[in-house]
């Protein structure tokens, strides 16, 4: 493997494509133009949608080009060895020129030949098929061609080797992406290229784009064949480098030594001391890149890119208190991120006093919000101790959180610090309750009489997520939600679906939600914005707007969707499930009305 930095390894890839007839272009903004489907440029493809559908490129069909990226869908993920929220992606295009016998001819002729990598570290997928489209037969035809053993090439389903549309609609297809081994050991006799061990890195991606779909959920065939591809610098520099994690890339030793200069303590947690340093170091660096970006325009604030870019320093200065770093560090770090990157992204000179401004601004004003809570923290266990006690009751913990603005995390930290417990569940129940008071209140319906009904009607509501999951489970995706209606005495509930139900379909559904009633699951809600939600697989049904605040309700593994509310705190509420009726609504689409049973 050649030892390449991150400055070396963009040099590589763009003039290696360069020779084989690419012209380099300049990575756009990450801020998305004319795109209100996705808050932040999400990939090397995503400025380029208008000429992978066929309008010309002024560069001509084959392009390549290196792109700053965001995506915050794995933002709580943030801390492990591989999830970043900001990351430059390395690319190339054919826009109905050259296809998979070029592309991945290319793609392992960089890898093994100027990259170096040892063949028999790279593994490869590809798509299995489904439905109408079949194995991809020819990639694997071509990556044997290549001298790839079979043991090293997995045909994979869709959640593993289909990709896109970047956001709702557009260009996608299936992909082959690439691995490198680790040697590290496999994690059990399934482990594979995909599985998320840390095993097998994935390095790069060719899709094939040669699908669009469309806003009814339909797949057409583009008007050109496009490839697709996208290498990640950071991980790709720490496989080259033979790193165990990004953060200890060149890349990030800067940022990393220099949260290290200014830490004044550590957390007798070992693994929190290194999860908050990861934080930092990642967040700050996508805060800087997003507040220096040229287009402008994201400053920290309550809705949409500006929500994400206000979560992203309020955590950094969160994890900052459990290293002992002292208030003014974001400049600080902002300054040493600048000097790494500005001779590539000059707008990081540029901007980096707005930026610095910016940055604390919002450190000061959250720092403000967590002494204020401490404080008011401090005199609730006070009072505690004064009185013998040592549990915060739901009421107060919420009381922090929602008067105080003070984390609940922070709570329970700080709870755990002085021996006191919370009471987690009661947290909960009065977030719960708080919601549907100001849903209610602001719906204009609070009147006397309607908490009579509002049990049985929350109980519909939850029962509503698990026939829909049921659906999804029992019939497939395509059973997708047009409309539903509770009140007291049944839900209905429309979906599309073309023909009638079979009796045993309807009795698996009606028996899957008994199951998952059964089972006593939480339904767990978090606040989170339309894009984070469905990047997290969550069901959205009628159109909320991108970067809205919303609700996204969560009941188990099993389902998750965004939605109002209410909701029972526990699927064992709804003691049981019966489906009344199965018929048809409107063309291709079903209706289903049903009843949850009484408690025993
Ligand atoms: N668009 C694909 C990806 O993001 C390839 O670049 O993985």
């Amino acid at each position: 493997m050649k030892q390449l930095t991150a400055d070396e390894l963009r040099e590589e890839y763009l003039s290696f494509f360069a020779s084989k007839q690419h012209q380099i272009i300049s990575g756009a903004s990450l801020i998305p133009e004319n795109d209100p489907t996705v808050l932040f440029t999400t990939a090397g493809m995503h400025p380029l949608v208008p000429y992978l559908l066929g309008q010309p490129h002024p560069a001509g069909k084959r392009l390549t080009d290196v792109q700053k990226c965001v995506r915050t869908g794995d933002i709580d993920a943030v801390g492990d060895p591989a999830h970043l929220t900001f990351f430059e992606m390395l690319g190339n295009w054919s826009l109905g020129d050259y296809f998979k016998p070029e592309a991945i001819a290319w793609s392992y002729e960089f890898l093994t030949k100027h990259l170096e990598f040892d063949p028999k570290d790279l593994y490869v997928t590809v798509f299995e098929g489904e439905g109408s489209i079949p194995r991809d037969d020819e990639a694997i035809a071509l990556w044997k061609a290549q001298g790839l053993p079979d043991d090293h090439i997995f045909p994979l389903p869709r959640e593993d080797n289909w990709w896109g549309p970047a956001g709702e609609t557009g260009p996608c297809g299936p992909d082959t992406e690439m691995f490198i081994d680790t040697g590290k050991p496999k994690c059990g006799p399934d482990c594979r290229p995909g599985c998320h061990c840390g095993k097998y890195i994935e390095i790069w991606n060719n899709v094939f784009m040669q699908y669009n779909k469309t806003a009814e959920g339909t797949f057409e065939p583009l008007k050109q064949k496009n490839v697709d591809t996208g290498m990640g610098v950071e991980r790709t520099v720490c496989m080259l480098t033979g790193k165990p994690t990004v953060f200890e890339t060149e890349i990030f030793q800067p940022i990393i030594e220099a949260i290290d200069a200014l830490s004044t303590a550590t957390p007798d947690n070992p693994e929190l001391a290194i999860k908050s340093k990861r934080i930092i170091a990642d967040h700050m660096r996508t805060a800087t890149f997003i507040l220096c970006d040229p287009k402008g325009g994201v400053k920290p604030g309550n809705i949409g890119a500006n929500y994400v870019l206000r979560r992203l320093i309020r955590r950094a200065v969160r994890y900052s208190r459990f290293l002992g770093i002292a208030p003014g560090f974001t400049a600080k770090i902002a300054e040493v991120i600048s000097a790494k990157y500005r001779h590539v992204y000059p707008e990081l000179e540029h901007n980096l006093q707005t930026c610095i401004a910016d940055l604390t601004a919002e450190e000061n004003r959250f720092n403000q919000t967590l002494d204020k809570g401490a404080q008011m923290f401090a005199k609730v266990a006070e009072q505690l101790k004064l009185h013998n006690q040592n549990r915060i009751s739901g009421k107060t913990a919420f009381k922090l959180y929602d008067t105080f603005g003070f984390p609940f995390e922070m709570t329970l930290e700080l709870a755990a610090e002085q021996g006191l417990e919370v009471d987690k569940e009661g947290f909960e129940e009065a977030n719960r309750k708080h919601q549907e008071l100001s849903r209610t209140v602001s719906a204009g319906t609070f009147k006397a009489g309607l908490q009579d009904h509002s049990e049985v009607v929350t109980r519909m509501h939850t029962a509503t997520h698990l026939l829909h999951a049921a659906l999804h489970q029992v019939l497939g995706p395509d059973a997708n939600q047009k409309g539903s209606n509770i009140t007291p005495e049944r839900l209905r509930f429309d979906f599309t679906w073309p023909e009638k139900m079979t009796d045993e379909q309807i009795k698996q559904v009606e028996d899957l939600v008994n199951e998952k009633i059964k089972a006593a699951i939480p339904v767990e809600k978090t606040m989170t914005t339309v894009e984070e939600a469905k990047a997290q697989g969550a069901m959205a049904l009628f159109g909320s707007k991108y970067g809205e605040q919303v609700s996204m309700y969560t009941i188990g593994d099993f389902s998750k969707e965004i939605c109002g509310g209410p909701h029972v705190a526990n699927t064992s509420e709804l003691g049981g499930f019966k489906i009344l009726k199965e018929q048809s609504s409107s063309a291709g689409v079903r209706r289903i009305k049903a009843v949850v049973t009484n408690l025993s």
